[in-house]
């Protein structure tokens, strides 16, 4: 008896897995990544550089900000894009610059004392959660960050909740279809295509692609409010 349930057994498993394994492993793949590395502290001079393959005043144009407007820019490293952003919202918009590391905090903690900005505030997050407010957000920027996310759909879920009912989210990264001389191994950058479907599996849905630079794509999304 024993003998013969055990080849209808298997059959059973076996019917199971194939039915449910692509699903278990699609939705793994959107909740958990394996982490690239995260941008090493004692580099930080290198995030300092001027980036003629990375034009800020173009990205800046593009995300169409306003005086008044309030931003996050998440995985903000040294602050390279945290003050040019901070200088388009003016002195009644804010910018909230993030970061996991506290490495980059107190640099861009001293950096926005230096510079006296009024209109910068700090923000030491999680891995999964920027710790920012809800519903606040006209803009949440991510720039050389979305490859080093170890959660991304949890963060993106929490991003989501941030951002106003127009809120939108700028992604500039790495594109490995591009061949670049430096920046992170091609393994660890994210496919366009990849990183669109995530985003819009999070309840975003893509309303720019702007295709200017020689590394990276540079996407907007906005919130898809049900
Ligand atoms: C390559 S640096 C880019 C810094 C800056 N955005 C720029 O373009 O110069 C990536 C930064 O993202 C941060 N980071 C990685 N994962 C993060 C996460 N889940 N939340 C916030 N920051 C994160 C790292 O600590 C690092 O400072």
């Amino acid at each position: 008896m024993v003998k013969n349930k055990l080849p209808c057994l298997m059959h059973k498993v076996l019917l199971f897995l194939a039915i449910f394994l692509p699903f278990i492993s699609s939705h793994l793949s959107a909740q958990e990544r394996r982490p690239g590395d995260l941008f090493p502290p004692d580099k930080i001079f290198l995030l300092e550089e001027p980036r003629d393959w990375q034009d800020t005043e173009e990205i800046m144009e593009r995300l169409y900000l306003k005086t008044g407007d309030i931003v996050a820019d998440i995985g903000a490293g040294s602050g390279y894009f945290t003050i040019p952003l901070a200088s388009r919202v003016g002195e009644k918009g804010l910018v909230f610059a993030e970061d996991i590391q506290i490495q980059m905090i107190n640099y861009i903690s001293k950096k926005v004392e230096t510079l006296d900005l009024k209109n910068v505030r700090v923000i030491f997050g999680k891995t999964e959660d920027p710790s920012l407010l809800d519903n606040f957000f006209n803009l949440v920027f991510l720039a050389n960050t979305y490859h080093e996310l170890e959660k991304p759909s949890l963060l993106l879920e929490n991003i989501r909740k941030d951002l106003r009912y127009y809120g939108r989210l700028a992604i500039i990264d790495w594109d490995p279809a591009k061949k670049s001389p430096f920046g992170p191994p091609t393994e660890e950058k994210i496919p366009e295509d990849t990183a669109i479907k995530e985003i819009e599996r999070a309840g975003f849905e893509l309303i720019e692609n702007h295709n200017i630079m020689p590394y990276h794509y540079f996407l907007v999304f906005k919130k898809k409010n049900n």
